[in-house]
């Protein structure tokens, strides 16, 4: 079955628990890969270096949360169905070991060494975001429709809320960075719109100011004003 039939048949108008967190995955990989392959790496690039070092981070917390409140719960109803997912994990996880030795190696190169060893690590992250996209593919064409057939939207719902809710302000705000501008605009408004209704005003406030403000197009962030979702 192709990948078209797959999310047409099994997932249509499901809840989307991987949909909008990937893309902001997808979108910030891109980023990052294309600074640094501008990146003059005869110069120091402390910022984008601790820019990467952060992204890896919230990929790993990304990988983490999948476990704890998807892969636990699709596990109870489906023994084994995490096996390759897992190991895919492990593979990232061992893929984050090898990029924070690559970071290092640059942050303490000589400066004649640096443009190489900036290179070797352009092509270690960008070999990595290679494995990512295909991990998240599979994640959204096999796995989602297999959780669509075991869970209730309800229950899918409050596993996506269980993440949030597992999160620090400043977390929710990076994540809240990385999709808001990765998502459509439908997307946008029906996320946005759920945490105005939801959310202490302050903490909604801060999505605003901190995430939405900062990183969306100025017409996308106009709509948002139109739409009344702009504290
Ligand atoms: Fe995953």
């Amino acid at each position: 079955m192709s990948d078209t039939e797959f999310l047409t048949q099994a997932v249509a108008g499901r809840w989307d628990i991987y949909g909008p967190i990937h893309k902001g995955l997808r979108l910030a990989h891109g980023d990052m890969a294309a600074r640094l392959g501008r990146a003059d790496f005869t110069r120091g690039q402390d910022e984008l270096l601790a820019d990467l070092a952060g992204h890896l981070a919230l990929g790993a917390k990304h990988l983490a949360h999948e476990e704890t409140h998807i892969h636990a719960a699709l596990e109870a109803r489906a023994p084994g169905a995490t096996a390759d997912l897992n190991a895919q994990h492990d593979h990232h996880r061992a893929r984050f070991d090898s990029l924070a030795i690559a970071i290092c190696a640059v942050q303490h190169a000589a400066p004649a060494d640096q443009p190489m060893l900036g290179r070797v690590l352009y092509l270690a992250f960008t070999g990595f975001v290679a494995e990512d996209l295909e991990h998240m593919r599979q994640e959204e064409t096999i796995i989602w429709p297999q959780l669509c057939a075991l869970f209730t939207d309800q229950e899918l719902a409050g596993m996506e809320m269980a993440i949030i809710g597992s999160l620090a302000p400043e977390e929710v705000i990076a994540f809240m960075r990385l999709m808001l501008p990765a998502m459509n605009p439908a997307e946008r408004t029906g996320l946005l719109s759920g945490m105005k209704a939801d959310a202490p005003a302050e903490a909604y406030a801060a999505v605003i100011e901190l995430a939405a403000r900062p990183t969306l197009p100025a017409n996308d962030f106009a709509e948002l004003e139109r739409q009344g979702l702009v504290a």
